[in-house]
């Protein structure tokens, strides 16, 4: 038996005496990234670097890092995926390569002092080539070197064994990954592998990703400045399958939250359908994914846009989800406590944000509830009306209008008709919504049109002002500002924090003034490590929640003895302030009781 802790305590101990320093679990929120929504991986935080900014603790690294991905949400509730997971991960910046990286996935894998799996359990996977980079037999050829028999080498596409970029553009490049065998088989060739792998008789586990590539905006790889390493493991995957599990809900993460929703549907001691067990999956993870993003210190509040959408998503199915179970009324809260005292163990932030987290859940489930409840009178009402016509089916539109109108799924309103002896149009429903998702679709792809990497000269500069806005509103409206959230795009910034009224005009011309000055005296951006402790007493801003990661960096804006900004910060920023132009303040607004935002930009 082993258990999430010792997994992680194993991983860190095992890279350690490899030479690779630690550094903490980034927010779930990309701090300079409008490409993506959320962290989807460990290497994302770490673009600058792999791009060639040289990292404050070196070149060989480590970490646990939170993730969601929302791309496989359909999957969610079979026995593997989840939306938000653990990622264990290490790199090397310009280190060691290819032939390194085998030999230490194959040595922590097999050891007996790390994970100890029998090696005629694991299978690899190389890249089969094509015209972006050659068919991997270096990375085969490791693999044979470690230990790997050649009929458990596979090579493939593309599709499989090529990772990134996390956003549009960025680092990218042929991976290998490794497999476990959940049940005992030994594969002879890769359509054997190809089909047990589909069977879920192997699970991938870890991911060694060979980055030697950077895509560009035209979507063209062209050999990266240098040669990075990235790999990720899965933390409730391997967990599960070194138990001998054959799903994820099984592990120690996880288990306590599923358990705490069966025993909400009256179903711990009985039996469970496959149906329901579905059901209960989904709210497990999808809850755990709620309190994840509620409970980062860079918050975000259910809304219908970016990240507050998907955050929606995640309680709204959630709570039709429970319907399904019978579990009626309030319960968010209940499984939520659960979610917060295991993952608040190892993210140190979710335990703290708790308050709330328990707040923003109930007050979703409150307004979910009443549209739910009014949903149904009108849904109700439809079928009176539809009893009257020899045809009893629920037009497209009045299933449309039920999904935009009231958030009703239209699983939902399917299971309801059909209570009631009536069926639905899905087709002309699903009609409906991809025309109605093309046109969203278009909207977001003009919204993160361009990105970090193609535009990291602008970001960055923008990036710099954000500190020198966030210092100046301390300075002239309140010395207890403090930053509520940032998103950055080539064209702007964006700042909230919290307020509870509007700058006066005088205070906005006070602010830009502040800022412009820091600007004009050419101030030095300079940028130091330290520890969290050394950060604090320096006077740094910034949040103080490092747990792993003992060295933060700190950038300091100063010209001479007077100093413009200190804040505990991950970067890039400019050299000098004067390669900003002049800042203005081009709009305000209140986004939540007490959390005004800025807009603002250089020109
Ligand atoms: N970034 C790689 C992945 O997510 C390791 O699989």
């Amino acid at each position: 038996m082993i258990t999430s802790k010792q997994l992680r305590q194993k991983y860190f101990d095992f890279f350690k005496s490899k030479g690779h320093a630690l550094i903490p679990s980034a927010s779930l929120i990309p701090e300079n990234d409008p490409t993506v929504l959320f962290t989807t991986a460990g290497m994302h935080p770490l673009v600058p670097y792999l791009l060639g900014e040289p990292h404050p603790l070196g070149r060989r690294l480590y970490n646990v890092q939170k993730c969601i991905r929302t791309g496989d949400i359909d999957d969610v509730g079979d026995s593997w995926h989840l939306s938000f997971f653990e990622m264990l991960g290490n790199w090397s910046l310009g280190d060691y390569f290819k032939k390194e990286m085998v030999a230490f996935s194959y040595e922590f894998l097999t050891e007996k002092k790390y994970l100890a799996i029998p090696s005629e359990r694991l299978s690899v996977t190389c890249f089969a080539g094509d015209a972006d980079a050659p068919k991997d037999l270096e990375a085969a050829g490791a693999w044979e070197k470690a230990g790997v028999p050649k009929n458990r080498i596979h090579f493939l596409q593309k599709a499989d064994n090529w990772w990134g970029p996390a956003g549009q553009t960025g680092p990218c490049g042929p991976d290998t990954e490794m497999f476990y065998h959940v049940r005992d088989i030994q594969e002879k060739s890769t359509p054997e592998f190809e089909k047990y792998n589909k069977e879920g008789t192997f699970c991938e586990i870890w991911n060694d990703v060979l980055m030697q590539y950077n895509k560009n905006e035209k979507g063209v790889c062209e050999e990266g400045k240098q040669k990075n390493i990235d790999t990720g493991m899965g933390v409730e995957r391997t967990v599960a399958v070194l138990n001998g599990n054959n799903n994820v809900y099984e592990m120690d993460m996880l288990k306590p939250i599923f358990e705490k929703v069966l025993e909400l549907a009256g179903r711990k001691n009985g039996k469970v359908g496959a149906e329901e067990l579905r059901s209960v999956r989904i709210i497990t993870d999808h809850l755990r994914a709620a309190v994840m993003i509620l409970g980062d210190n860079k918050g975000i509040d259910p809304s219908n846009v970016d990240q507050g959408y998907v955050l929606r998503r995640f309680i709204r199915r959630s709570i039709r989800h429970a319907r399904l179970l019978k579990i009626e009324g309030a319960f968010c809260k209940e499984v939520a406590e659960v979610i917060v005292k295991v993952m608040g163990s190892v993210y140190g932030e979710v335990e703290r944000n708790k308050a709330r987290v328990f707040n923003e859940l109930e007050k979703e489930e409150e307004k979910f509830s009443v549209a739910l409840e009014n949903g149904t009178k009108v849904l109700e009402r439809k079928l009176t009306f539809l009893d009257k016509s020899p045809k009893k089916e629920l037009n497209a539109k009045g299933v449309f209008d039920l999904f935009q109108s009231y958030g009703f799924p239209l699983e939902m309103t399917i299971e309801m008709c059909k209570e009631k002896g009536f069926s639905v149009d899905t087709k002309g429903f699903d009609e409906l919504l991809k025309q109605h998702q093309a046109l969203s679709r278009k909207g977001a792809e003009q919204k993160f049109k361009g990105g970090l990497l193609d535009n990291s000269v602008e970001t960055t500069k923008l990036h710099t002002a954000t500190h020198l806005l966030n210092e100046a509103l301390r300075q002239i409206v309140n010395p207890n500002t403090s930053q509520k959230g940032a998103n950055i795009t080539a064209e702007r910034l964006r700042f909230d924090f919290n307020a509870d009224e509007k700058l006066t005009d005088e205070q906005v011309k006070k602010v830009e003034s502040w800022v412009n000055e820091a600007i004009n005296a050419e101030a030095d951006v300079k940028m130091e490590i330290m520890s969290v402790e050394e950060a604090k007493k320096s006077g740094a801003h910034g949040v103080f929640d490092s747990k792993y990661g003992e060295k933060v960096k700190v950038y300091t804006i100063s010209k001479g003895n007077k100093i413009f900004s200190k804040e505990i910060c991950g970067g890039p920023h400019v050299k000098n302030t004067g390669e900003l132009g002049k800042f203005k303040i081009q709009k305000q607004e209140a986004v939540a009781a007490g959390v005004r935002r800025i807009k603002a930009v250089l020109e």
